[in-house]
């Protein structure tokens, strides 16, 4: 039995999104297919793009555009890029991108980054791991702040966990529309998160695991045995993506003991089906187009593991999620319940806010 729909919290409003709820934009993970089935079930879907160049940038937009007519976001790394090439990046994206779209960024941007994603009149997701981040993201005009916990699956860019940063931050900035990231994947987690003061949520290990991520099924399957404790935090697949701690599952290249050479451990698929090497202590994940040493390669991967017990379709996490987080929503916080049975888009919301005061215009 579901319960009342809750109200949609700011997130889910200026997102257009009818769950609070973004699936992290992941590389080599997130590609179309996955982005599309969780923008279709009402979240929102994200699609990474790390390292693409610019056609391969229209290309995947144009590819998840055809999939889903509801809002879906892009997921761009500037610290994995010289500049101007995350500069050809967002350009391109901005020329193809649909009025539903968003953009999100992993870690603060430069100036002029941002100041060009605003300006294009797109809301602009930031994921932070830092009080400081998050008020400098803020005075840049951003739209939505991700706070990212150490729990969380890949790169990390705090120390602290989700909830006492976002305590933090709300403290400071009542007005922001805050989400937080690391530790969720289900229900419950999310409206514990509400409950706490944010806006809603990013997960990215769930849908890594999800039936249309692009993970290799080896990650996947790895992802659902695994606990928290089988998770650690590292420094040592620093190849192609230097000087950030990452939290993968533990393998033989995270226990202690000396580096070994970098040799090649696998292929990918590059442009023209051509086979590219990836190095042992590459930060490239395993995807559907790698072949080779899986089990030593880097599955970035959060402590929500424990609560993974299988592999879904992307359709079928959002709506137990949605269930569920109304259900538990409306236990803690009954008020939030829409007693009209709103289902997540009407109108008449649209001047609610997060509290649930109608301001009206
Ligand atoms: C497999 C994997 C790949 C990731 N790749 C990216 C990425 O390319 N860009 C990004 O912004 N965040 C990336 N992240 C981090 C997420 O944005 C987010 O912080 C994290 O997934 C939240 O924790 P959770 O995995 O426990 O849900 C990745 C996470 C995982 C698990």
């Amino acid at each position: 039995m579901t319960g009342p729909a809750p109200l949609p919290t700011r997130l889910e409003r200026r997102l257009g999104v009818t769950l609070p709820l973004l699936q992290a934009g992941m590389g080599g993970v997130a590609g179309p297919e996955l982005c599309g089935a969780v923008s279709r079930a009402g979240a929102g879907g994200v699609l990474g793009l790390y390292k693409a160049p610019p056609e391969q940038v229209r290309r995947l937009i144009a590819d998840t555009a055809a999939r889903t007519d509801r809002p879906f976001g892009i997921n761009l790394v500037p610290e994995v890029l010289a500049p101007d090439r995350c500069r050809a990046q967002l350009d391109a994206a901005l020329g193809v991108l649909p009025e539903r779209a968003f953009v999100t960024f992993y870690g603060l941007p430069a100036p002029d980054l941002t100041a060009t994603a605003v300006r294009a009149g797109l809301p602009v997701v930031v994921q932070v791991g830092t009080a400081h981040a998050a008020g400098r993201a803020l005075d840049a005009g951003v739209d939505v702040v991700v706070l990212q916990g150490v729990e969380a699956g890949g790169h990390l860019l705090g120390t602290l966990p989700a909830l006492p940063l976002l305590r933090a931050v709300r403290r400071d900035h009542p007005d922001a529309v805050l989400a937080v990231a690391g530790g969720i994947a289900t229900g419950a987690d999310l409206a514990r998160a509400v409950d706490e003061g944010a806006d809603g949520a990013m997960a990215g290990t769930l849908f890594a695991a999800a039936r249309e991520s692009e993970a290799h099924p080896e990650f996947k399957r790895r992802i659902v045995a695994a606990g928290a404790s089988d998770t650690v935090v590292t420094t040592v697949f620093d190849i192609g993506w230097p000087n950030r701690p990452h939290r993968v599952l533990r393998n033989a290249l995270t226990a202690p003991g000396p580096r070994r050479s970098a040799r090649f451990i696998a292929t990918a698929a590059g442009p023209g089906g051509r086979r590219l090497p990836v190095a042992r202590y590459s930060a490239a994940v395993p995807s559907v187009r790698t072949e080779g040493r899986i089990a030593d390669m880097a599955m970035y991967c959060g402590d929500s593991c424990e609560r993974i017990t299988a592999t879904a379709s992307a359709a079928d996490l959002v709506e137990r999620i949605r269930a569920d987080y109304g259900r538990a929503l409306h236990e803690t916080r009954p008020e939030r319940a829409d007693h009209a049975g709103h289902a997540g888009h009407a109108g008449h919301v649209d001047h609610v806010d997060h509290e649930g005061e109608c301001h009206g215009e």
